[in-house]
């Protein structure tokens, strides 16, 4: 039996089928649900998004990929579009069963043999190149059909940077850009979690100075070290919520990878108390734009 299981539930809050595979863009290593054959697998387990283009995207895309008759969970707290989800499958051709424990809408369905609408949103829901970005961008990754201000901010502060260096949480890689704009930088990696922005910034980045790793800043294996600059916007939400460790580990990461007299440029919103992991990682920071409800800093190591 094939299972896919989409997203990291809290344990104990649905049976996981036993060898399901991950299918989470959000979690390196695991397999593309898109890339999935149609009619393919037996069963699917889904902690469905809380963005709508995003969540009709992969709730479409699991029902493309199971076959006609086989059980789909989908499920998602009440706050974070569970309330809805019933009326989305509905919506799809789907009967749905739905029950409501832990603060979570649960929805099971059966898959039928006719669904309806998945071409409209599997299309919606598509990488493409995004008109007002003029770049690749997918519904579900980081500020996707806009640039974030807070990256505009740091764009518009960052001096002309040179030598070897990094994009933390390089998103579709709009900042790495800005950086790539000058001919003295010899290499660029851009980092990024999701898998979707990875794919965007390949085509966005299409750069001999450009590669691109699908990683976790948080498991970093220290493999890239002596560079002359780091650049990041660090994320400062994990699964919606707001995490402040992540933010720290993205400093200390910087830190690590910089060679001695080596810069990080960051953008953080202005109420993140970074002073202290700077601090302790970098010989100094300054703080060069504190406007908009962002500060723009300046770390040297
Ligand atoms: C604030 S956005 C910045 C995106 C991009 N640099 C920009 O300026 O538009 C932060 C990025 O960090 C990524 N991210 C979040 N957690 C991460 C982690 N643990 N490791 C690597 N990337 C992460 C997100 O997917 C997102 O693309």
């Amino acid at each position: 039996m094939t299972a896919v299981l989409y997203g990291a539930p809290a344990p104990g809050l649905v049976d996981i089928p036993a060898g399901a595979q991950q299918v989470s863009p959000l979690i390196p290593g695991s397999q593309d649900l898109a890339a999935i054959p149609d009619a393919a697998i037996d069963q699917a387990v889904i902690l469905a998004p809380g963005g709508v283009l995003e969540r009709d995207y992969v709730l479409v895309q699991a029902l493309r990929a199971l076959k006609p008759g086989a059980p789909l969970l989908a499920f998602a707290p009440k706050d974070k579009g569970g309330s809805r989800l019933r009326k989305t499958l509905e919506g799809f051709g789907c009967t749905v069963v739905e029950d409501a424990r832990k603060h979570h809408r649960f929805c099971h369905v059966k898959r039928p043999e006719q669904p309806v609408g998945l071409d409209a949103a599997i299309a919606a829901g598509a990488p493409r190149i995004v008109p007002g970005l003029n770049a690749w961008s997918q519904p579900g990754v980081f500020s996707w059909d806009r640039l974030d201000p807070g990256s505009a901010r740091l764009i518009a502060q960052l001096p002309t940077l040179s030598g070897h260096g990094a994009d933390l949480g390089c998103g579709v890689g709009l900042l790495a850009q800005a950086v790539l704009a000058s001919p003295a930088v010899t290499s660029l990696v851009g980092l990024d979690i999701d898998r979707r922005a990875v794919a965007c910034a390949e085509h966005n980045l299409n750069d001999p100075r450009v590669t691109i790793r699908w990683a976790d800043v948080r498991q970093w294996d220290d493999s890239l070290v002596g560079l002359d600059f780091v650049v990041m916007n660090p994320p400062f939400h994990d699964g919606g919520t707001e995490d402040r460790d992540l933010g720290v580990a993205f400093v200390r990461t910087a830190a690590r990878m910089l060679r001695r007299g080596g810069v990080c440029w960051l953008v953080a919103n202005r109420h993140l108390p970074y002073e202290a992991v700077l601090a302790a990682a970098f010989d100094s920071a300054t703080v060069r734009e504190d406007a908009g409800g962002y500060k723009v800093i300046e770390a040297r190591r």
